[in-house]
């Protein structure tokens, strides 16, 4: 496939921003997505690409803006879910309404997104869906419970279309970053020591070697400062 489109969901900020760039950078056609329409008018119009408004949250949203996009530019050749938003706490201490935007946003927008864009991706024989996932998937800790939740069931997911789709062309994967240097604590309201964070430039470059090396389907791979493990 000669233009390879690839949507970038939540890419107002952190490792989905730093993405845009190294995608642009690597020759791909970033697609710049995200919930807050004056960001990514903002974006889009200072780095020159399409944006688009999209919560993924919102399964009318996604099902109309996936359709806008494949009219205004052709197929997606690639899709990036990388939204997502922290909680931490105990977890009976949290609103139910919070629970659900967790839920939502990181789980089921995940899913909604990677079932609007799939079957043209089948039907192309070519493809690379690639999810954001995070070492919050790998392991248990107390005060993460719903964050933790809505990763391990993204690596399932994601590693059960590993094996359903690549027989037919399409690369799905997950990348588990450990923690990095974005507005994701700060936006929770979370006060976090970043000083041993990967920063989002260094996750868009292993996002980038992981589409680049179309002959392998990658997953779980991750990067750590060796000063957090001093
Ligand atoms: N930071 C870490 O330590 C870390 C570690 C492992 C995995 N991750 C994962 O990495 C991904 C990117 O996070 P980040 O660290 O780059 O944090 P970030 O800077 O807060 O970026 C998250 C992005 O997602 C967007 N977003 C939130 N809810 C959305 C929704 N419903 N629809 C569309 N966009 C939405 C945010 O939009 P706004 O700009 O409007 O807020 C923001 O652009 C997330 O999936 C996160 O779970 C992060």
């Amino acid at each position: 496939m000669e233009r390879k489109n690839i949507i970038v969901t939540g890419a107002t900020s952190g490792i989905g921003l730093a993405l845009i760039h190294r995608l642009q950078d690597a020759g791909y056609y970033p697609i710049l997505t995200g919930r807050n329409p004056r960001k990514v008018a903002d974006l889009s119009h200072e780095i020159g690409i399409p944006g688009y408004q999209l919560d993924v949250s919102c399964e009318d949203q996604i099902q109309k803006t996936v359709t806008q996009i494949k009219a205004d530019h052709g197929p997606v050749w690639g899709l990036i879910n990388n939204a997502g938003i922290w909680l931490e706490g105990e977890f009976v201490k949290h609103s139910t309404k919070d629970i659900q935007a967790v839920i939502e946003t990181n789980t089921l927008g995940t899913m909604l997104m990677t079932h609007a864009v799939l079957p043209n991706m089948v039907s192309m024989g070519c493809g690379a869906i690639l999810n954001v996932v995070s070492t919050g998937a790998l392991y248990t800790r107390k005060m993460i419970s719903v964050y933790a939740a809505s990763k391990w069931a993204i690596r399932g997911f994601t590693g059960c279309l590993e094996v359903e789709y690549a027989p037919k062309g399409v690369r799905v994967m997950g990348f588990y970053p450990g923690k990095v240097n974005s507005n994701m604590y700060e936006t929770a309201g979370i006060d976090r020591n970043l000083d041993v964070a990967m920063t989002p430039e260094q996750a868009a470059d292993m996002v980038i070697a992981m589409l680049k090396d179309e002959g392998m389907v990658w997953s779980h791979v991750s990067g750590r400062s060796i000063q957090d493990y001093v």
